[in-house]
């Protein structure tokens, strides 16, 4: 599928809501599995990632319900013990292994897949559950899971992952005994995953911080929880505000503490920011100034907001810089960004950019996800017809993007 950004070189602006966190939502619904009642889950953004997540669960046996971004789950305990290949679509498909630790002793899973950023091992995820009792058999039908003696244990991550970190709460939650993690890692989503499996009756301790303490209780029972918004499409939309060619932006539905970092930056660069509890507010008033950063785990600079930040920075004056450290390779999009008129280059893992960017428009081709939105963003700024082929990453992460961007005047469409 490819994406149509018209001509139009008037003021944009207006008010975006914000859907739930795509990165909560895929963990969150396997996590779901791990009581046998039922649960009631809100805020679910309708975007193909979490489309995935429901067909695996009713491929494998289980009842879900997905409807006005509500899902309905009640676990089938005699579901299957071999996920379908379908799980290599995304990355978010290893939560099911930590979920079905919980209610089955062996099962078959594939291998996850997601955005091509470089190598994407498990391993930290492996280590942790070899810790908690597990053991694996790789073979041709995929990896040979066995849960069969779980024992608590305390764990240090090698480095604070997110999806090992929440595979480790999932795989633990039940587990007789205290299960110590340390150098987890502080994402929202983390917390969020946390707070989700508190509400079913679990008890976590340190949620937030970097050691977090899991004291196992069997029997979790069903619950009703709304999952928070999505910082990342906050921060995409965000960046609108920074565009010649778009007013004032607001997010609403969004809570501006997620987005301290992000925040800082734009303010740094020289944009004018208003916050309440749950909306952001960004304009621009001066020239924008150059910017370094570099990228980390939460709560420094976000890795997905970087390739949405390259974008910002091409329009400042002057040379910026972002040093991403979070993934090897996470720079498809730069290469498009020059085909229709930036300056960036890559030297090891920094990404320069020359300032002062007039985009032409034309045609680019996304690669991943962050790829995509960023591209939407420098097509946006040119004013000009632009193609971006193979946009269907964008719909992974970003619920309803045509309708949101159609709502602020932006001219857009799909076409296949
Ligand atoms: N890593 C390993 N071994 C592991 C796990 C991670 O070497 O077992 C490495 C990764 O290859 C990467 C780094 O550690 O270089 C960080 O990975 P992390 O585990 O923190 O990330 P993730 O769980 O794979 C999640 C999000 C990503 C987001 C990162 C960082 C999900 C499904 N994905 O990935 O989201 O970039 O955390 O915040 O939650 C996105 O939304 O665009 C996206 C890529």
């Amino acid at each position: 599928m490819d994406l149509i950004i018209h001509k139009q070189q008037n003021n944009y602006g207006g008010k975006i809501v914000i859907s739930g966190a795509k990165n909560s939502a895929v963990a969150i619904l396997p996590a779901a599995l791990i009581s046998n009642k039922l649960s009631v889950i809100h805020n679910i953004p309708d975007i193909t990632d979490v489309k995935i997540i429901i067909d695996i669960m009713k491929e494998m046996g289980h009842f879900v319900l997905f409807s006005n971004n509500t899902v309905v789950i009640k676990r089938n305990n005699n579901c299957s013990t071999i996920f379908p290949d379908s799980v290599d679509k995304l990355r978010g498909s290893y939560y099911f292994i930590g979920a079905y630790a919980n209610f089955l002793n062996k099962f078959t899973f594939k291998s996850c897949g997601g955005c091509d950023l470089g190598d994407r091992p498990i391993d930290y995820h492996l280590e942790a559950f070899k810790k908690l009792g597990a053991s694996f058999i790789t073979s041709d039908k995929g990896l040979l899971c066995d849960f069969s003696n779980m024992q608590s244990n305390a764990i240090t991550l090698a480095y604070p992952s997110v999806g090992a970190t929440i595979n480790t709460i999932l795989a633990s939650v039940q587990v007789k005994g205290v299960t110590t993690i340390y150098n987890s890692a502080r994402e929202p989503e983390v917390i969020d995953v946390c707070n989700f499996l508190v509400s079913m009756g679990a008890s976590i301790k340190g949620i937030g911080t970097n050691t977090i303490i899991i004291r196992g209780s069997k029997n979790l029972d069903g619950t009703e929880y709304t999952i928070i918004s999505d910082r990342i499409e906050a921060g995409t939309y965000l960046s609108l505000g920074s565009l010649p060619n778009v007013s004032k932006i607001t997010v609403c539905n969004i809570n501006p503490l997620y987005l301290n970092n992000f925040l800082t930056a734009l303010k740094e660069i020289g944009l004018s920011i208003h916050t309440t509890d749950n909306s952001v507010c960004v304009s621009k008033n001066n020239s924008m100034r150059s910017h370094h950063t570099i990228t980390g785990p939460y709560p420094e600079f976000s890795s997905d907001l970087a390739p949405i930040l390259t974008v910002i920075l091409s329009l400042c004056e002057g040379k910026s810089s972002i040093t991403e450290t979070v993934f090897s390779n996470r720079t498809s999009h730069i290469a498009e960004l020059n085909k229709i008129g930036a300056h960036i280059s890559i030297e090891g893992q920094k990404i320069i950019i020359e300032g002062k960017t007039k985009y032409t428009g034309g045609l680019m081709t996304s690669h991943d996800l962050r790829c995509s939105a960023a591209l939407l963003l420098a097509g946006i700024a040119s004013g000009e017809e632009t193609i971006i082929k193979n946009i269907d990453s964008l719909f992974r992460g970003y619920d309803s993007p045509i309708q949101k961007l159609q709502r602020i005047g932006i001219l857009c469409n799909t076409i296949n």
